[in-house]
């Protein structure tokens, strides 16, 4: 599967969603900063303190997301995502990277005034942008803060693994350049398995279809897997290259971001739950999670994002809006059917991947889903 996700960022700002105030009972989970990190003149790292009760839940891979609701001076309360840029088993402690972007009240109140000793209500880590396929090395575009997963997921492949790395990284001018100092270390360390390509728009301009099918050359396109963040249009060049170039579409993976418009931290309604199932129309229902599996009566009309967690079942999500994937999961039997999927393509629904948080039963069959 190549499922571009998408995740609410701070790209964009302009539209803010207010959020209630945090449900004792919502998913969210209270951490402590403990050290902000000033990267660049417009970059910060946050460091998190997880407590006890919180380990198991802040468990991640790298590549993946953290929701923070932000609240802005002011008092109303904005969701944001941010990616990790912390290696598990590498970092002792999960750190996010944020760009203040310009008119973003929340990357702005992040890089500018938060501090450590704070606290945030934090959703658990998410998001597929990570490895499946260790045997294959690995190309990786990034632009901008869109190094953020993409070192996560370098660390790691270095560190843990023994494949080759390409990775292209796009920039304003040096002085933008996130974790600088990082990746000249990790080139001085790993010289036989890392080739790191700095691209300057300084320097050479914005990156050329030419300049980017040439480093894809570089790469054993069979043999590899493509990791792509940045911005939209860069991401869209890396795409077309990469697939004109001959790149199998399920070798190249996306971070897309879009703007929410519901609260993910917002408590699933557990009485309409209880009241679809008392209405008594429910189909058996089989889950596979974490290696877990689960026998349960699906009652119509319940999404299965809103079914399991009101079992307490920690199925994964972030939007709750069919817009990042981050809940997706794949029908092995029976039939579901989405309220709403901006971000499934048509190879995803035929290969029977769907988003948790849009689907409901459909038909009269007893229905599979796995997440693993
Ligand atoms: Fe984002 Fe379902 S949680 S698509």
């Amino acid at each position: 599967m190549n499922i571009a996700i998408a995740v609410e960022t701070d790209i964009d700002e302009t539209e803010e969603v207010v959020l209630a105030e945090v449900a004792a009972s919502g998913p969210g989970h209270r951490l402590t900063v403990r050290e902000v990190i000033v990267e660049t003149e417009d970059a910060r790292s946050i460091v998190f303190d997880i407590p006890e009760a919180s380990t198991e839940a802040f468990a991640y891979r790298p590549g993946q997301f953290l929701t923070l609701r932000v609240v802005l001076p002011g008092g109303s309360a904005v969701a944001r995502c941010y990616s990790l840029s912390s290696t598990p088993g590498l970092d002792a402690a999960p750190k996010i990277t944020v760009k203040r972007i310009a008119g973003g009240a929340a990357s702005g109140w992040l890089c500018e005034s938060l501090e450590a000793g704070a606290q945030l209500d934090v959703l658990p880590p998410t998001g597929i942008f990570t490895v499946r396929d260790t045997s294959r090395d690995l190309l990786l575009f990034a632009g901008g803060s869109g190094i953020t997963p993409v070192l996560s997921i370098l660390r790691d492949a270095l560190h843990n693994g023994t494949k080759r790395v390409i990775l292209a990284y796009a920039n304003r001018d040096e002085r933008s350049v996130i974790f600088a100092e990082e990746l000249k270390h990790l080139a001085r360390e790993f010289p036989d398995r890392l080739l790191t390509i700095h691209l300057l728009e300084s320097v050479q301009g914005l990156p050329s279809a030419t300049l980017l099918a040439g480093i894809a050359r570089m790469a054993d396109l069979e043999g590899s897997t493509a990791f792509v963040c940045g911005p939209g249009p860069f991401m869209d060049a890396v795409e077309r290259v990469l697939r004109e170039a001959g790149m199998p579409r399920d070798h190249i993976v996306i971070e897309r971001f879009v703007s929410l418009s519901a609260d993910p931290f917002a408590a699933v309604d557990v009485e309409a739950v209880q009241a679809a199932e008392a209405a008594g129309d429910a189909i058996p229902l089989t889950v596979e999670l974490d290696g877990e599996q689960h026998e349960l009566a699906w009652p119509s009309g319940v999404t299965l994002l809103d079914f399991l967690r009101s079992k307490q079942i920690e199925a994964p999500f972030s939007c709750r809006e069919g817009a990042c994937s981050a809940c997706s999961c794949r029908v092995l039997s029976g039939s579901v059917s989405m309220i709403n999927n901006q971000i499934l393509e048509k190879e995803d629904l035929d290969e029977g991947w769907i988003l948790g948080c849009q689907s409901v039963v459909n038909g009269d069959e007893p229905v599979s889903v796995t997440y693993d």
